[in-house]
């Protein structure tokens, strides 16, 4: 399903200027003066990253997906196929728990996977020799994990908010593990649509600040993607409470998607050294 959504807007590129521009500002802000690696986390058709940029600004940037394809023509398409400092790691999982959660699509009531989901999805770990890196940016992967869950248990489902929950904070800590000490990690994530608030597509930049708090007061977002709560729970979890006063929030941006429009925003933490 993933491959066919991510085929479906492969060619989003110019729809996607004003969320690349905001992503690799983000980027900018946060690259180490001296090259350093970089990951990110759902790259897929990298339609909102740079890679020209990328490939030339570190000395390494791996590109992580489940889809190799999305990944490959990427590349392709920004003509960077040769650049030595890239590095495409598809085929990749990153929520530790994707296999079983297509187990428990035939099963939802299967106790001990819905337990066992559980306590994979809140420490994933990626395979292969890659980390630490200097940063790590997950590109607005977190809502399509959070979608698997939707789809396969629903709302109605009593373990629904447990797994969710499992999820996010998994990712969390995968983007903290993945960080060397002193490196950083950025989460942007989009976490309401204009399919449920039509006025993200008129209101003027600079009130979508006030639109994503009255969303929030509405409880208008997507499961598990309130900001406030993404950010209280960076604050409060015992393995990302280090890197507690370094939290930054982004204000909100639109991701225009053609068919539809995502308010977006981005946590930015850095690991402490010690
Ligand atoms: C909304 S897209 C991100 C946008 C993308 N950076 C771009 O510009 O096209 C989400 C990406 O997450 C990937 N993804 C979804 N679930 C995943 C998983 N469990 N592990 C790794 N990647 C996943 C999808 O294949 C997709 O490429």
């Amino acid at each position: 399903m993933q491959r066919q959504w991510n085929a479906q807007c492969a060619n989003h590129w110019r729809f996607a200027t004003e969320h690349r521009q905001r992503i690799m500002e983000l980027i900018r802000q946060s690259t180490p003066a001296s090259a350093g690696r970089v990951c990110i986390l759902g790259a897929g058709n990298c339609n909102d990253l740079d890679l020209p940029t990328l490939a030339q600004r570190f000395s390494q940037t791996v590109l992580i997906d489940l889809d190799d394809e999305a990944l490959q023509h990427a590349v392709v398409r920004q003509g960077v196929v040769d650049a030595p400092s890239l590095m495409l790691r598809g085929g990749c999982d990153i929520s530790g728990v994707w296999d079983d959660l297509e187990l428990l699509a035939a099963a939802p009531q299967d106790s001990d996977l819905l337990e066992r989901i559980v306590q994979n999805a809140e420490s994933p770990s990626l395979p292969g020799p890659h980390a630490p890196f200097d940063l790590v940016v997950s590109t607005c992967v977190l809502s399509q994990l959070i979608k698997g869950v939707v789809e396969v248990l629903g709302q109605e489902h009593p373990r629904f908010l447990d797994v969710v929950s499992a999820v996010r904070r998994g990712h969390l800590r995968l983007l903290f593990d993945l960080a060397a000490p002193g490196g950083q990690a950025i989460l942007v994530t989009d976490f309401v649509s204009s399919d449920s608030a039509p006025e993200i597509t008129t209101t003027a930049d600079a009130d979508l600040a006030g639109l994503a708090q009255r969303l929030i007061a509405q409880r208008n977002f997507f499961h598990g993607l309130n900001p406030a709560v993404v950010a209280s729970l960076w604050q409060s979890d015992s393995r990302l409470a280090p890197s507690r006063g370094t939290l930054r929030v982004a204000r909100p941006w639109r991701w225009d998607f053609g068919v539809r429009q995502y308010l977006v925003t981005a946590f930015t933490a850095t690991k402490p050294v010690a």
